[in-house]
């Protein structure tokens, strides 16, 4: 398929982290043309373009940068932009690879949203775990200062941006905004209830825009080439191409970047590889794990965008973070080892959230090894439903849908398990 790699352009190029790799082909070439803009001028571009947040959920990000205050009502405050780079969930891990091969695309993505935004200091948060990428990081900020690009009157410009990278201590639960704002803090990265949004009193109580790695990587394409261009791209109400993280059981998991819209079958085949010699579809699970899972007949008449997949199939495109499964799944197991993962991961301020989500993995285990009744699993429903809406980040919905999802879907895997049917009864 013929399209231009707004954020993968780069990727395989020898060096390509490297400063002058990155600028012989092109990267920092919209900056002069970005800082003789005004903020409102860029802002326009990027709200006219249609781009989506990348962090999963979708939001305009145009629309996000025009709630930041204006100067004459913020008493002096200043503005922070921070870029969300703790992609933690499972099955999302494309954001490692745009950092890994393309720091600078990043960089001048967020020096673009700096000028827009009337903002002085910007800070990568980047996962503890992701230490290496870190590195790279904070050597592509190195170069960045050396060149006059990040620092003090930026290019001639008049404008100052100063970045730093800050590592976290590797909690998926600071990948949630005000979480992530109350860990750069240096407080507990625990969420907190909004409003106020971060745009109007976010780091320090300062406006702050917080946007994540693909989603300001696509910043520079905007300014060089227009919103008309990026709209041209992908679907009316989900414009231009956005990166798709694939594993679980097919022949070439990976990240690839696509236009927006297109099949989800014809991804797995065409992108993925298709599944494993011999084998049939199962399930997949579209946005990262904490989306609900879809059929094979969901996945059949499904694109790969916003709409198509919440209309079609009632689950989200997330994070574009999908996980395929074929007939060998044992999908009971399947859900106990996700909620394994979020039983951990709950920062503990909810009540539903705290004590549920360990519950379900304690149900599920039961579940899994067969020790459970009929009425656990009328138990582990309401569970669900009791914390779905309940607490005070997205985190607990994003435990319970799977089960929901899961125990609708799947049902007679999980009624095998506590009827004594099905591979390994006794
Ligand atoms: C539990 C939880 C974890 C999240 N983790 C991430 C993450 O790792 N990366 C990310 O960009 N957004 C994550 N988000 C979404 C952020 O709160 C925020 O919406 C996003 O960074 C905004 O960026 P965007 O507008 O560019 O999408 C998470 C949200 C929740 C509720
Ligand atoms: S929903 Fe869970 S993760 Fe979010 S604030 Fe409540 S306890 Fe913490």
């Amino acid at each position: 398929m013929d399209f231009p790699r707004i954020l993968t352009g780069n990727w395989g190029v020898p060096d390509s982290h490297r400063l002058t790799v990155a600028r012989s082909r092109g990267t920092y070439g919209r900056l002069p043309k970005a800082l003789g803009m005004t903020p409102a001028e860029i802002t326009t571009i990027v709200k006219d373009s249609g781009l989506r947040g990348r962090g999963g959920a979708g939001f305009p990000t145009g629309m996000k940068w025009t709630f930041v205050p204006p100067a004459e009502k913020r008493n002096g405050k200043p503005v922070y932009l921070l870029c969300n780079a703790d992609e933690s969930e499972p099955g999302t891990f494309k954001d490692r690879y745009l950092m890994w091969c393309d720091p600078h695309l990043l960089i001048e993505g967020m020096i673009i949203a700096s000028r827009a935004l009337d903002c002085h200091h910007g800070y990568i948060y980047i996962r503890g775990e992701f230490r290496f990428v870190a590195r790279r990081l904070e050597q592509a900020c190195e170069e960045a200062y050396a060149a006059g690009l990040l620092g003090k009157n930026i290019l001639g410009s008049g404008h100052d941006f100063e970045l730093s990278v800050h590592v976290g201590a590797g909690a998926y639960i600071c990948g949630e905004e005000t979480a992530l704002i109350s860990s750069l803090e240096g407080e507990k990265g625990q969420p907190k209830l909004k409003p106020p949004f971060p745009a109007v009193e976010g780091a320090w109580r300062s406006p702050t825009i917080v946007n994540n790695v693909e989603t300001l990587s696509v910043v520079p394409w905007l300014i060089e080439n227009g919103a008309a261009a990026y709209k041209a791209l992908g679907t009316e109400k989900s414009p231009g191409t956005k990166l798709f993280s694939v594993s679980g059981h097919v022949r070439k998991p990976g990240v690839y970047e696509i236009p927006m819209g297109l099949p989800m079958s014809q991804f797995i085949e065409e992108y993925a590889g298709g599944l494993l010699p011999g084998r049939t579809l199962k399930a997949v699970i579209p946005g990262g794990s904490s989306v609900p899972v879809m059929t094979p007949a969901e996945v059949a008449k499904c694109n790969l965008d916003y709409e198509s997949i919440n209309t079609n199939a009632g689950s989200y495109l997330g994070s574009g973070g999908m996980i395929v499964m074929d007939d060998t799944t044992d999908m009971v197991a399947a859900l106990t080892n996700l909620l394994r993962f979020y039983a951990h991961e709950s920062c503990g301020q909810c009540t539903p959230c705290r004590e549920g989500c360990g519950w379900m993995y304690q149900i599920l285990c039961r579940v899994r090894d067969r020790e459970a009744s009929e009425q656990d699993l009328v138990t582990l429903r309401e569970l669900a439903d009791n914390i779905h809406s309940k607490t005070i980040c997205f985190f607990g919905a994003s435990a319970a849908m799977p089960v929901q999802s899961f125990l609708t879907k799947f049902r007679s895997d999980f009624l095998d398990r506590v009827q004594g049917r099905g591979a390994g009864a006794a």
